[in-house]
């Protein structure tokens, strides 16, 4: 789909038509918005239908992005391609002068995985590993490209990394090592630049990182893709599910492979650019301001027969959570299943606190409104639903392994006036 840019402050409205032959809803993954206009399982536009939500703009300036939320049909609606980027700006970003020219020293890497058949036709699989693990391609397209490349014409070139891929997550690098500067979560900037050699992004997470190319030597961002099966994922080794009957990865899926994502070729007249030492004041994030904690378990059942979260699979009539507006909480998100789970919600940018009683690496130390929860580890986050209350119409928590979210992995939440 489309870029769209917004700026933060400004109202906007949109217009969409539901020219397909099934129902569909478009959702503003990482905006804070009222829950008619939030694009989820409750605002279906049927086929033929005209849905036109209005928004302020209240983000920080960041990437986020929009994609179909269906119920039970995320996952095959964004794997077609119901999915695009959002650029929101801000005046305080502005003012620290990072490459911002989009297409110029400033671009989105959307990347997603896809299985692609002889005649060229996008197969989208569904069988029993397939649900369980996710679909995950062997073929890599960045903004719908294979093999991509960029002619930069800059010293310094800004990528805005969103993991747009149904199931599988990626560990991103520059090939041969050289550090990348990240100065950005989910939500916004961080603190200051910071020097990072890999990346690691679970589906729905965005990143942005700052190349310096003053060198004139290409460079290759390439990505291999860490089994998120217990053992891999907590750096232990291998652990007791490897080569077991969950097997790893599914259709042809490397998941030893690395690969290659972007091919960036300098210009000779390049110059190098200063970052600025400080980006975003963000302050440490309270944990005393919380006045209550709500504790939420991932599981998946046998053989991912039981996608749930606090036991429960996703039921469109049951809200699972009250929130009161304004109201400081700490969500604990705790993971009993083999495999890790990103965990989203919507309607606001929170903190990381700890993750099993450590701090939170660069990466998780800004906004973010997805993390990683990786097999039995707890999370605790730091969240304040700030307005938009409505006491019936409910926004939604969930795993963004978007088949497990189709599965039941996923629960609802209004916000309500205290
Ligand atoms: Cu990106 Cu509830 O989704
Ligand atoms: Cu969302
Ligand atoms: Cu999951």
């Amino acid at each position: 789909g489309p870029t769209l840019e917004m700026r933060r402050g400004e109202r906007v409205r949109f217009h969409i038509d539901n020219n397909l032959a099934e129902g569909a809803t478009v959702h503003w993954h990482g905006f804070e918005l009222p829950a008619s206009a939030d694009g989820g399982p409750h605002q279906l536009i049927c086929p033929g239908e005209r849905w036109s939500p209005s928004f302020e703009v209240r983000q920080r300036a960041s990437l986020y992005w929009y994609h179909s939320h269906l119920h039970r049909r995320a996952g095959s609606q964004v794997y077609a391609g119901l999915a695009a980027p959002i650029y929101v700006r801000d005046d305080q970003e502005e003012r620290l002068g990072l490459p911002s020219e989009y297409g110029i020293d400033d671009i989105p890497l959307i990347v997603q995985d896809r299985i692609i058949d002889g005649s060229g036709q996008l197969i989208y699989p569904s069988g029993m590993q397939a649900r369980m693990m996710g679909v995950r391609g062997n073929r890599i397209y960045v903004n719908g490209t294979e093999d991509a490349v960029f002619d930069a014409a800059t010293g310094q070139l800004r990528l805005r990394l969103l993991n747009g891929s149904n199931a599988r997550f990626y560990d991103f690098s520059l090939e041969g090592g050289a550090p990348m500067q990240l100065i950005a979560s989910d939500g916004g900037l961080l603190d200051r630049p910071h020097p990072v050699r890999s990346l690691r992004l679970a589906p729905g997470e965005r990143a942005q990182i700052i190349l310096d190319l003053a060198e004139g030597r290409p460079l290759r961002l390439v990505a291999s893709s860490p089994d998120n099966m217990m053992g891999m994922m907590g750096g232990q080794g291998r652990g007791m599910m490897g080569g077991g009957m969950m097997g790893r990865g599914n259709d042809g899926d490397p998941s030893d492979g690395v690969f290659r994502i972007l091919d960036i070729r300098p210009a000779d007249t390049a110059r190098s650019v200063r970052l600025p030492a400080e980006l975003a004041p963000l302050g440490v994030p309270d944990p005393s301001l919380a006045v209550r904690t709500r504790r939420f378990v991932i599981d998946m059942g046998m053989m991912g027969g039981g996608m749930s979260i606090n036991g429960a699979a996703m039921d469109m009539d049951v809200i699972n959570e009250r929130v009161p507006v304004g109201q400081w909480e700490i969500w604990e998100i705790a993971n009993a299943s083999m495999m890790a789970h990103p965990f989203h919600i919507h309607n606001t940018q929170f903190r990381v606190i700890e993750r099993n009683g450590r701090a939170p690496p660069p990466l998780e130390t800004g906004y973010k409104d997805t993390v990683v929860v990786n097999p039995r580890e707890q999370v605790r986050v730091l969240v304040r639903f700030e307005e938009n209350t409505d006491p019936d119409l409910p926004y939604m928590y969930h795993c963004h392994i978007l088949e497990h979210e189709d599965a039941g992995m996923m629960g609802q939440f209004v916000v309500m006036n205290s």
